[in-house]
């Protein structure tokens, strides 16, 4: 087992485990020192793309910018979301499992789904291929309005059959998205792997946030979501300042010029 893997599953009930999204070199370079997990999320779609839907993501789109993630990573465990329609069947999984490890030269895949995709997950992780589960929310395949999951005694033996699926399937941790809090705490206290939340409370074993939200880059309006920075702030009074500059004639100046 890929040892940054190990380390991940030694922090179950010792230490949190920090996640965060990444789709470029210079994001995840700064991400990199300060995560145990860099995942090269699908949300790309919607937070650089301005899609309505992740499904419109294609595998070209998530290698290219999982490429340019890998420049930034060294010390953290690099993750690609395998998009829609990508993982359909056991052959089509491992398809594109083996292509993104080779052309990405990332450490695992991430995909949606509990025990519907738990055949799948057992036959890439066969394949040596580790395998991050993603179950509550999973916005490939959830239709119409996003609603948290968890809240009535169905739904919350289904999300606890689904992360025991995968934990049986081999996955080595999963992802949480919009649980309530007592069936988060459940799931985390039931299975041997992390779980790692987002919109899921306290009661995981780490949590994952897509950066440009919590930089405050880029506009949302989840409740899950706290803004932690705000370096649209920066930006702008460098480009202002760039600007009046310009005007000014002050740059470039004779140092700049040849
Ligand atoms: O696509 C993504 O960034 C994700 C995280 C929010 C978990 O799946």
């Amino acid at each position: 087992m890929n040892n940054k893997i190990k380390k991940i599953l030694k922090k179950k009930n010792k230490s949190k485990i920090v996640c965060l999204t990444a789709y470029s070199k210079n994001i995840a370079e700064i991400v990199d020192d300060h995560a145990d997990i860099v995942l090269v999320g699908d949300s790309l779609g919607s937070v650089l793309y301005n899609y309505d839907t992740t499904r419109k993501v294609s595998l070209n789109m998530m290698i290219e910018h999982t490429k340019s993630a890998r420049m930034g990573v060294r010390k953290s465990l690099l993750v690609i979301d395998l998009p829609y329609n990508t993982y359909r069947n056991k052959s089509e999984a491992l398809k594109n499992s083996k292509r993104s490890i080779k052309e990405t030269k990332c450490d695992a895949v991430k995909v949606e789904g509990g025990t519907k995709v738990k055949e799948i997950v057992k036959h890439l992780v066969k394949n040596r291929i580790p395998v991050l589960g993603h179950i509550g929310i999973t916005p490939q395949t959830t239709k119409g309005k996003f609603r948290s999951k968890g809240k009535n005694e169905v739904e919350k033996r289904k999300l606890l059959k689904d992360a025991q699926d995968l934990e049986q399937s081999g996955a080595f941790g999963i992802v949480l998205e919009c649980i309530y809090s007592d069936i988060s705490k459940k799931i985390t206290n039931s299975i041997n792997i992390p779980t790692i939340g987002i919109g899921a409370s306290v009661n995981c074993d780490g949590q994952v946030l897509v950066t440009d939200d919590l930089i405050g880059l880029n506009e949302t309006k989840f409740r899950f979501v706290k803004k932690f920075g705000n370096v649209k702030k920066y930006i702008k009074s460098a480009i202002i300042k760039y600007k009046n500059s310009v005007k000014q004639k002050k740059f470039p100046s004779k140092k700049n010029s040849y």
